[in-house]
């Protein structure tokens, strides 16, 4: 009997030392693909000088500064979901886009949840192509 509940309490052990590593696994949304800056083709973005250059790709400066919280399943779409409803949460696909002024004011001042962001971290010309890119109506 005693044997017995010796395995079992064994047994349960190493079940849980096993089980944490597979639940954290599986917590949380799928992580975002965010290939390394030296794998993207055309200009040398990290590249200052480049950085404050005119005529950024929006596109790609959307999804490279601010992709980690408003492509799908980042926390700005999470959060924007139950505020302005799942249709507007996406702000690269918001119907009638997002006014370039509005965009402009909350990256720099932040907004709620989130932080403003200084122009080391989105410089001025890269804001200007985001707010561009945001303001098209991309419907479709
Ligand atoms: C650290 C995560 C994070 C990053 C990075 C981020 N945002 Fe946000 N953003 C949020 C969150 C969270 C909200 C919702 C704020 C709230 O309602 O409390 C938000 C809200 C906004 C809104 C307001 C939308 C509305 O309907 O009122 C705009 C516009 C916006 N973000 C643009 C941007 C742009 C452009 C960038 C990149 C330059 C960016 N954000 C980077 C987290 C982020």
């Amino acid at each position: 009997m005693r044997a017995t509940l010796i395995v079992a309490a064994l047994a349960l052990a190493s079940c849980g030392d096993s089980e944490p590593a597979a639940n954290q696994q599986a917590a949380g949304p799928p992580p975002v693909e965010m290939p390394p800056l030296e794998a993207e083709q055309g200009a040398d973005i990290t590249d200052s000088a480049s950085r404050l250059a005119a005529n950024q790709d929006g596109t790609r400066m959307f999804n490279r500064r601010c992709g980690v919280c408003h492509l799908a399943g980042g926390m700005g779409t999470n959060v924007l979901t139950p505020r302005v409803g799942p249709e507007n949460a996406l702000l690269a696909s918001r119907p009638g886009g997002v006014p370039a002024d509005y965009v402009q004011q909350v990256v720099r001042n932040g907004l709620g949840a989130m932080p403003g962001l200084s122009r080391v971290e989105v410089t001025d010309a890269e804001l200007d192509a985001i707010a561009a890119y945001l303001a098209e109506d991309e419907v479709g």
